[in-house]
């Protein structure tokens, strides 16, 4: 049996039809309810529903064999598993935003809002900005627009919050994608499992 992390939220749409899509059934899961754990046990694989930000704790712990992942998170976090695959999907990028209009007063440390401080530091660390870091957890656009923070580092995907928010991109910092990873002692035991699932999901991501 394969113990996999799924993402819930806005990458769990699609990881849910890329596994259906390579033979998994996911009726179970695609029904409205509030459970977390699916057990398929004709394709011996088994589900977990985490919030996105955890799926590397239940990989890195064993728990889960392997799981599905922003690259955003592995960049900042550093998990200790292995990346296996890019699934081509959730495409977005990492980007400096600012209210329209903004000027950067290069006097003053920059103070940036962000949920990826290290992603954030490394960035501005590469083009030597004193910065001064502003952690959310969500919602980072409000920060300038109520003058807590000059700029926010943060996930753009279609553009929309920016733009109703009267902000823009300033500077993209990196592409990101979602990615299939997988526990490092799992890669061991269950190589063979794991191996024909990449395999097969290989053949559709494009
Ligand atoms: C993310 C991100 C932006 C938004 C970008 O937030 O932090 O706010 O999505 O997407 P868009 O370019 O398609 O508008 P999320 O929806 O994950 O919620 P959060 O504010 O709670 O982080």
């Amino acid at each position: 049996m394969l113990n996999v992390a799924l993402p819930k939220g806005r990458l769990a749409d699609k990881t849910l039809k890329l596994l259906a899509e390579v033979g998994y059934n996911i009726d179970e899961i695609t029904k409205e309810n509030r459970k977390l754990v699916f057990e398929d046990s004709a394709g011996g694989i088994c589900y977990f529903l985490v919030k996105p930000s955890d799926v590397t704790v239940y990989v890195e712990n064993g728990v889960a064999d392997i799981g599905v992942v922003g690259k955003d998170i592995l960049l900042e976090y550093a998990p200790d598993v292995y990346e296996l695959l890019d699934l081509k999907m959730g495409k977005c990028r990492v980007a400096v935003a600012a209210k329209n209009g903004y000027r950067e007063d290069v006097e003053r440390p920059l103070r940036v809002a962000t949920k990826f401080p290290g992603i954030a530091r490394k960035y501005y660390a590469s083009v030597n900005r004193d910065i001064e870091i502003i952690k959310l957890n969500g919602s980072i656009e409000l920060a300038p627009i109520l003058g807590m923070s000059d700029v926010i580092v943060d996930i753009v995907e279609t553009g929309t919050t920016l733009k109703e928010n009267d902000m823009s991109v300033f500077t993209e910092i990196t592409d990101i994608s979602a990615r299939l990873i997988a526990c490092k002692a799992s890669y061991q035991f269950k190589r063979e499992e794991i191996e024909t699932l990449v395999a097969k999901l290989r053949e559709v991501v494009k």
